[in-house]
């Protein structure tokens, strides 16, 4: 409960997090010492020097009341208030407690004062502004004293607040700074990762603390090895089949001249060993086929559907969603595309291509009206060299079981993969490329 709660507020990325780790601790230390240190110390002064002042108010009060008159009871108070920094006459109007809500000081001087002294009536502090204004009781009458309020309590402890203040705000970016610098190597492996992931080789250099720096060196070795497996796959491929090409031409050449019984069976043969040869050369070289930039996958779309109809192929266009470029291979994304349509018309006689674009992916969809495949089957069919059970596809000529497993492989290289299911409109397969944004 409390976990999914506080996750919901946990900053996503590093940086943020382990600023919270920093600012939390810190920030409430601070706070709570600043509270309770300016509390107690201004506390404290402010009853000191109210004190002060009460004895100033006994002294007062005693030297009018010996006096004899009203007007001799006045001077007798002024002579000790004026060098005093009070003043002091007669009260004319009554006067209530008042005090500001947020006044803590002023509390402190009430409570003293009152302590000290019980011919202390009503304290103003907000009639005059700077002044405290305490009704004090005598023989001769009620006395209205004006006292500056610099004389009971201590001054608004600014300087301290704006010096811990500015000190932790030095202290934080300074910190800031330098988590930065912690976090930026893991967002440069993170990013160098998912470019790699994407099938694109971006530069990179491990940086950074010596755990990042390690994951970085794994991560090197990494891409290293599949890059050459890659190369090696691609290698052997191209290899075999260019030097299985010169044989077959030999013997193509040589069927030519023959003139034996079995002479069609063998030249068909012979042009299937040539495509099936064509075929493995797509699949070594589908992992180079053009550089990756940001495109809107329409016009390809397009033009890729118009590819398989000049082709005699019943395809048409179905939804398309409006969409931001996205990072693509574009020779490679028209041969995935190309495979499905030739899949779609190859086993149904409709096809239509879609696109439906989300926040998180773009998915172009392939559907026909042929027989589908089951959905316990749909994970060999994208295996290189399965061609499924050929009972369900009479007729519809036999490949090399490489289209599938090529356009999944450029899926992958473009950081998505393809996706199998039932047409919901077709009937047929619907096969979809998913590629992440
Ligand atoms: N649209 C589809 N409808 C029904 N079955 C399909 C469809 N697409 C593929 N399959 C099945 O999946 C198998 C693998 O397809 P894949 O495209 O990889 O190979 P292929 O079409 O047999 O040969 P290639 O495409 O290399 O010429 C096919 O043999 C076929 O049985
Ligand atoms: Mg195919």
């Amino acid at each position: 409960m409390i976990g999914t709660f506080l996750k919901r507020f946990m900053p996503r990325s590093l940086f943020g997090r382990a600023t919270l780790i920093l600012l939390v601790p810190v920030g409430t230390i601070l706070l709570v010492m600043s509270i309770v240190f300016i509390q107690r110390l201004y506390e404290n002064v402010t009853r000191q020097m109210t004190e002060s002042v009460a004895n100033e108010i006994t002294l007062l009060l005693s030297q009018a009341n010996e006096a004899a008159t009203p007007d001799e009871a006045i001077s007798a108070a002024r002579a000790i208030a004026v060098p005093l920094a009070l003043s002091v006459s007669f009260l004319d109007e009554e006067l209530v407690d008042q005090r500001a809500s947020f006044d803590l000081s002023g509390r402190v001087v009430v409570a003293t004062l009152r302590a000290r002294n019980e011919d202390v009536g009503a304290i103003d502090f907000l009639s005059q502004e700077g002044s405290a204004l305490v009704a004090l009781t005598s023989i001769h009458g009620a006395l209205l004293l004006e006292v500056p309020r610099t004389r009971v309590s201590a001054r608004n402890p600014h300087q301290f607040l704006v010096l811990i203040g500015i000190t932790s705000m030095l202290m934080i970016f300074i910190a800031l700074l330098y988590l930065r610098g912690q976090v930026r190597p893991i967002r440069r492996l993170a990013a160098a990762a998912s470019a790699f992931g994407k099938g694109r080789s971006v530069p990179y250099r491990p940086a950074g603390a010596a755990e990042v720096r390690q994951a970085g060196q794994a991560f090197i070795q990494m891409r290293d090895r599949i890059e050459r497996q890659i190369e090696q796959r691609t290698l052997l491929v191209s290899g075999v089949s260019h030097d299985l090409r010169t044989p077959l031409t030999r013997m193509r050449l040589a069927l030519g001249m023959y003139d034996g019984p079995e002479r069609d069976e063998m030249v068909r043969d012979v042009d299937e060993m040539q495509a099936m040869l064509d075929a493995f050369l797509d699949f070594a070289r589908s992992e180079s086929l053009g550089e990756p930039e940001r495109i809107d996958p329409t016009p390809l779309i397009h033009a890729a559907v118009e590819k398989a109809v000049r082709g005699g192929g019943n395809v048409e266009v179905g939804v398309i969603e409006k969409t931001e470029p996205i990072t693509l291979r574009a020779p490679a994304f028209d041969r995935a595309i190309g495979n499905l349509i030739g899949n779609a018309v190859r086993y149904g006689k409709t096809a239509r291509v879609g696109l439906s674009a989300s926040e998180h992916a773009v998915s172009v969809t392939v559907d026909d009206d042929g027989p589908g495949i089951p959905p316990e089957l749909r994970e060999a069919a994208l295996k290189p060299f399965t061609r499924l059970d050929q009972s369900r596809n009479q007729d519809a000529g036999s490949g090399v079981g490489l289209g599938l497993a090529i356009a999944g492989d450029i899926a992958r290289q473009h950081g998505g993969t393809i996706e199998l299911s039932q047409s919901p409109e077709l009937g047929g397969l619907r096969a979809a490329i998913v590629l992440p944004r």
